[in-house]
């Protein structure tokens, strides 16, 4: 993304206020529209929360993924995490949305824990933290509830001898000016980074190879992961004679500081899974709010719900009642409820959403050899 867009959303950086419809414009996708989610409807019998309130917006082939479901082809989902510390809030959307997707259409998951990635990408991390919070990532994932019996998940480290033949075949079509276009790399890019998307790419052709048949590919990721589909996947798929992988896309969690994403790199303004209750609170207590300078002005001129973080946290995760929702926002916009009150609700909604998580996490300690495939 350039510059003058006053916004950048990249795998590794996303800054400012995000245009979401420009996106669409600028990565080439498609608009989740009232046709499509009737058409989801239809096929998954509900509408997740997610679909209803637009915060997966847009998509690639999600109408092909479903002419081959209904004429009785099963698809896969593919999704991931790079495990470069603890799970936040915002990782957390794409993945229940992946559950859901796995409960309503029976389909099998392959996860990939891309600690390759995070030990190139960050000169602090060791290979062996980034394999470690493989397994801490994992945990959430699974506290999440999804089917062993239909769960694959992977670290690209121990998983590499499967996914390293599908890389190559990958890698011999994309060439350096390519990546360099796609994902910005310089010349100063160490050659591990460089090599990569192809190692991403590579899972959204996993089952097909495993099976020795064409299976159809849905990835539900928030859209920063985009450019490892639009310009590697999906450019090699025809040249291996693979489908070209679909995709759903969500919206990002915003972190509690002032724009962007919540990111693991930046701890004050994440609520992690494993924070402890009280201290994500304090957090919260903290957060930015786009709240006016004073009480007085607050009530007058009412706050801004619209950019502030409290308020989509509500939406993504914590508030599933919508008119418990509209309440929150006309009462915040019309200076009914302050900023305080507001985060005073927050907190008391995200601790025992916290305590719940964290007993299922922990349960999740002695189900991992269920969950994870290694070679
Ligand atoms: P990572 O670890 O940055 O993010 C994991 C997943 O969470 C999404 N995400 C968010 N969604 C909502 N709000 C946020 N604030 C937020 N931050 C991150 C990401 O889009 C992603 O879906 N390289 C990848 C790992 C990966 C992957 C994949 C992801 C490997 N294969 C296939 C998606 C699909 C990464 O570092 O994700």
């Amino acid at each position: 993304m350039s510059e003058e867009k006053e916004f950048v959303v990249t795998p590794w950086e996303v800054r400012g206020e995000i245009d979401y419809e420009r996106l669409i414009r600028d990565f080439g996708t498609t608009k989740v529209d009232s046709e499509l989610l009737e058409r989801i409807k239809k096929d998954a019998g509900e509408l997740h929360l997610f679909l209803k309130r637009g915060l997966f917006f847009s998509h690639r082939d999600m109408n092909w993924i479903l002419d081959r479901y209904e004429a009785g082809e099963k698809f896969f989902l593919y999704t991931g995490r790079g495990p470069s510390g603890h799970t936040h809030l915002g990782h957390l959307v794409p993945w229940i949305f992946t559950k859901w997707l796995q409960d309503r259409f029976g389909a099998e998951l392959y996860f990939q824990m891309t600690d390759d990635e995070k030990f190139l990408f960050n000169q602090e991390l060791s290979l062996k933290t980034t394999m470690s919070f493989t397994y801490e990532n994992a945990l959430d994932v699974i506290a999440l509830g999804f089917d062993p019996k239909k769960t694959f998940i992977f670290s690209n480290v121990e998983y590499v001898k499967t996914l390293y033949k599908i890389a190559l075949e990958i890698a011999k079509h994309v060439n350096f000016s390519t990546v360099k276009a796609v994902f910005g790399f310089q010349n100063t890019t160490n050659i591990g980074m460089i090599f990569f998307p192809a190692l991403q790419a590579a899972p959204c052709f996993l089952p097909s190879v495993l099976e020795g048949k064409n299976i159809p590919c849905l990835i539900p990721a928030s859209i920063d992961q985009d450019p490892y589909w639009r310009g590697i996947a999906r450019e090699v798929a025809p040249k291996l004679g693979y489908y070209k992988p679909a995709q759903i896309h969500n919206k990002l969690v915003p972190g509690l500081g002032k724009g962007g994403k919540m990111s693991a790199s930046e701890p004050e303004t994440a609520i992690f899974t494993t924070d402890d209750p009280d201290v994500a609170v304090k957090k919260i207590m903290s957060s930015y709010t786009g709240g006016r300078d004073t009480a007085e002005e607050q009530r007058r001129l009412g706050g801004r719900a619209d950019i502030c973080p409290v308020y989509h946290n509500y939406e993504f995760l914590f508030v599933p009642d919508d008119k418990e929702l509209k309440k929150l926002y006309d009462d915040c916009k019309t200076g009914k409820m302050l900023c305080g009150e507001c985060k005073m609700i927050f907190a008391s909604k995200l601790k025992p959403f916290l305590k719940e998580h964290q007993k299922k996490r922990e349960k999740a300690k002695g189900m991992l050899d269920k969950f994870m495939v290694k070679d």
